[in-house]
């Protein structure tokens, strides 16, 4: 591929204009030449800010000989509908997380892949974080693992409250499908492709239930409730005896957003303590630990701005357009992920029902 990797961007949102759009546009790697929404404010918003870039109501408008590259940064329930699409025409195509909301779906992602002979990638922009890459580096270190914890816990952040995001149709779910998606994403180089022996799990929606909660920094707090879960809790184990604890919640009784990574071997303990996302309402500095012997021992960070792991994947990503290998490797990914999600919501179904308490 010669020039900058033409971009369209399908969905111009809170993530497309927040997160995609401004790290595209200064790219010199990337060169934004379209973009789709059907609503004409949302395009007239990003007209004004980009006045070269084609804008488009329909992605049916969209032709795939001018675009190398298409991000879909659509609500949940259109991002496998549209992406198989694109891929069947052939265009590589990034998919905000959760890349879909069913193992069918991912089937059919996998087989719109093969005919199409483009790629599938997926946001998966944690894993770029530079707390959790000294993280990874310091897992060599914990000898045979044993227990893995993540843990994203928002003191209040139901993103879009009373909108897609809350209402199941829409969104296929709630914080373990939203929040849960990333700590799955972050997990999965420490864990490999285990076979999962028991998957249990339980929700729960207080705050979504009475529309407390939104997310501020979306300016989402005006209230609105919904129909999923705003808390998952799981707990996981493989065939080789490896447990995983798992919690999302949009809303706690926590007065920070938190996320937490714990990985536990026979030889040491790492603690990561952080804040993913853009959340204002973050731990000051994230800071990673190894417990071994008695000792508790801080490890160096690298501080970075908030938001600098978008960046770095786009940089990824580049090598990853032009590499025949990395066909199949998203999509089996998303897979095992969405495979996962089913089984914990399977398992929180089958639970007498919860009613959400009054509050
Ligand atoms: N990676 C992250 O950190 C992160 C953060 C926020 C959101 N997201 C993901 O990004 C996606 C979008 O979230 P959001 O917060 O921007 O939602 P949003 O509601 O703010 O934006 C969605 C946009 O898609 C547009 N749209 C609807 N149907 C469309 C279609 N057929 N074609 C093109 N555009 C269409 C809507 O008009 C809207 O402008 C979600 O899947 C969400 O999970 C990821």
């Amino acid at each position: 591929m010669t020039g900058p990797v033409r971009v369209a961007v399908l969905g111009l949102g809170w993530a497309a204009r927040h997160i995609w759009l401004q790290r595209l546009l200064r790219h010199p790697g990337y060169a934004v030449t379209a973009v789709v929404d059907p609503d004409p404010q949302a395009r007239a918003a990003v007209q004004a800010d980009a006045p070269a870039v084609r804008v488009l109501a329909d992605v049916a408008h969209l032709d795939p000989a001018e675009v190398d590259l298409a991000v879909v940064a659509v609500p949940n329930h259109l991002h496998a509908d549209i992406a198989a699409r694109l891929l069947r025409q052939g265009l590589t195509v990034f998919v905000e997380k959760p890349v879909c909301l069913t193992s069918d779906e991912a089937d059919a992602l996998a087989a719109a892949e093969r005919v199409g002979r483009g790629r599938l990638l997926a946001g998966s922009a944690a894993r770029h974080r530079a707390d959790v890459r000294a993280l990874y580096e310091a897992a060599q270190e914990v000898g045979e693992l044993r227990h893995v914890e993540a843990s994203w816990v928002r003191a209040r952040g139901v993103p879009g409250a009373g909108g897609w995001f809350t209402d199941r149709r829409r969104a296929g779910g709630g914080a373990l499908l939203d929040l849960g998606w990333h700590l799955f994403d972050v997990l999965s180089p420490v864990l490999g492709d285990p076979v999962y022996q028991q998957v249990v799990g339980t929700t729960s929606e207080d705050f979504v239930a009475v529309g407390d909660g939104g997310a501020t920094w979306r300016r989402d707090d005006a209230g609105g409730s919904g129909d999923v879960e705003d808390t998952a809790r799981g707990f996981l184990v493989t065939d080789a005896g490896v447990s995983v604890a798992l919690r999302a919640s949009w809303a706690s009784h926590e007065p920070l957003d938190v996320t937490r990574l714990v990985v536990e071997g026979s030889a040491a303990r790492l603690e990561l303590s952080c804040t993913f996302g853009f959340s204002p309402n973050r731990v000051g500095e994230s800071s990673l630990h190894i417990v071994r012997d008695g000792r508790r021992q801080a490890l160096p960070l690298a501080g970075e701005p908030v938001g600098a792991e978008y960046d770095r994947q786009l940089d990824q990503l580049l090598p990853i357009l032009s590499d025949p290998s990395a066909q199949g490797r998203a999509v089996a990914e998303a897979q095992r992920t969405i495979g996962l999600i089913e089984r914990l919501y399977e398992s929180a179904r089958r639970r007498p029902a919860v009613a959400a308490a009054s509050r």
